[in-house]
């Protein structure tokens, strides 16, 4: 598999996010965010006891991190901008943190003067802690405003050098993990008790805080549009995680119950970009839970991007659920899936797992799904124009392990070979992708899970200061990527 066989123009990259990659979590003026508070005070819910303070160090590091991504051949980055290190309390009306925007800028301007095109998401879940604080974060529409603002000063410090803006990464992830499963800040949950969540009503909460991540979007992308587009000719777009979803059985409940997984998980985003509203299952199954959209609201979301951002990893089996009571917890719900959508999710049918199973509990190894998701998406929703903004995996982070071992990751070149070999034959029946980015290029924070697993094509050597290794798999990319090939290797 080489470069050459996609259509000419395709971009390849990595991808990053803030918490993830640049520690200085308390240095150059950065506020803190939920991911700040939620490491602090509940050390217990990261596997390793982990924070994001100093993680791969990017903040320091980022010229010897980018001569990396030169040096394999990448064309562009993904990287999310920190809201809280340039508006430390959230808000334009406190102060504009000059060294973050500094930080940024010299960021983007190394990039691009090494070839390499920035891909900025303005919110990768960290969320400024000011504004959880003073009225509950995304669960109000008081951040719509906000998040326009940060948007804006985002478009008018970096708009004339960033062309491609993504507004939010995974709705679905910080609503699931956030306001369901109590794995993810700001760590509210009322379906599992034992989870030390602070309140929550898992119920309601993840609703609306989808609902004002899309409006939030929403405005975002008028703003640019309206103000900023014709001059700088960028565009802007979402990024949307979904699995795919293979029904438990043929029977026609199953079948069922694998596209309601998909509305719950993808067309929860997906439907209103599209069409203006939830989709109908969401809306039948979740009834007065859900919120509506105004008329005006319905009519600045439809349409609201130039592309999809797609995140894929892995795929479940869908089995029908049906209805059910839980006595121990009558107000427990799991709107993603087990209690109003009526599916139950498994890795396993009759013992046997979906695909090879990785150092994740959630990450089962099933590439065809990355075509069919691709082809779902042109056939379902108008064949949008499609970056593939995440796709990866991990390995146990094993301190037993010699450096050579660690570095030692064939089962990454399989997955990149095999998933990136799946994309083509999407990209073949005509789905539009235009981009994709590995994630990650390097190990990093890995959110719940710490530093205990890996997902880097480079290896970060957390005992010894933080030194950059590349594993097998940069080096298979690297090659992937190459334009030329010396004469001697033919
Ligand atoms: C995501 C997250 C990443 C994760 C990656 C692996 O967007 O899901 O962007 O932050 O690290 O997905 O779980």
């Amino acid at each position: 598999l080489h470069r050459s066989s996609f259509p000419a123009g395709f971009v390849f990259g990595t991808a990053s996010s803030a918490y993830q990659y640049e520690g200085a979590a308390n240095e150059g003026g950065r506020g803190p965010s939920i991911w700040d508070t939620y490491t602090r005070k509940y050390p217990e819910k990261i596997h390793d006891h982990s924070t994001g303070d100093v993680a791969i160090d990017e903040y320091h590091r980022y010229k010897e991190d980018i001569r990396i991504m030169k040096d394999m051949g990448l064309d562009a980055y993904r990287f999310s901008i920190s809201w809280s290190r340039l508006l430390p309390n959230g808000k334009l009306s406190g102060c504009v943190n000059k060294e973050g925007i500094k930080y940024y800028n010299n960021l983007i301007n190394e990039l691009l003067a090494n070839g390499l095109v920035p891909y900025v998401t303005l919110f990768h879940w960290d969320t400024p802690q000011a504004l959880e604080d003073e009225y509950g974060g995304f669960l109000s529409p008081k951040i719509v405003d906000h998040f326009k603002d940060y948007a804006n000063l985002c478009y008018k410090e970096f708009g004339d050098r960033v062309k491609h803006w993504i507004t939010l990464n995974e709705p679905w992830s910080y609503s699931n993990g956030g306001y369901v499963i109590g794995t993810f800040a700001p760590n509210r949950c009322s379906d599992w008790p034992n989870l030390n969540c602070t309140g929550g009503d898992s119920g309601t909460e993840p609703y609306l805080a989808s609902h004002y991540q899309l409006l939030a979007h929403a405005a975002a992308v008028k703003l640019y549009r309206d103000k900023y587009q014709a001059s700088r000719k960028g565009v802007i777009g979402i990024t949307l995680l979904s699995y795919w979803f293979v029904p438990y059985s043929d029977a026609k409940w199953d079948v069922d119950a694998a596209e309601r997984a998909l509305d719950f998980m993808y067309g929860w985003f997906m439907d209103p970009l599209i069409n203006g509203d939830y989709p109908h299952s969401m809306r039948y199954l979740v009834a007065d839970r859900l919120p509506k959209f105004t008329k005006e609201e319905s009519k600045l979301l439809k349409g609201s991007f130039d592309f999809i951002g797609v995140n894929y990893y892995t795929a479940n089996f869908a089995a029908y659920k049906a209805p059910c009571f839980n006595a121990a917890h009558p107000n427990a719900h799991n709107p993603s899936y087990t209690t109003d959508a009526l599916v139950n999710l498994s890795v396993e049918r009759d013992g046997v797992p979906i695909g090879p199973k990785t150092a994740l509990d959630w990450l089962y190894i099933y590439p065809e799904g990355f075509r069919e998701l691709l082809l779902y998406t042109k056939n379902k929703y108008n064949d949008p124009v499609i970056y593939i903004t995440e796709n990866g995996v991990n390995e146990l982070n094993d301190p037993g392990l010699s450096l050579e071992e660690a570095l030692t990751d064939n089962h990454r070149i399989d997955y990149y070979d095999a998933h990136l070999s799946y994309l083509l034959s999407a990209i073949k029946d005509g789905v539009k992708v235009k981009g994709y980015f590995a994630w990650s290029l390097f190990d990093n924070f890995e959110w719940n899970t710490g530093y205990t697993c890996r997902f880097g094509l480079n290896f970060i050597d957390y005992k010894n200061g933080l030194e950059r290794y590349p594993k097998l798999s940069a080096g298979w990319f690297k090659k992937f990527l190459q334009k030329c090939v010396e004469l001697d290797a033919i």
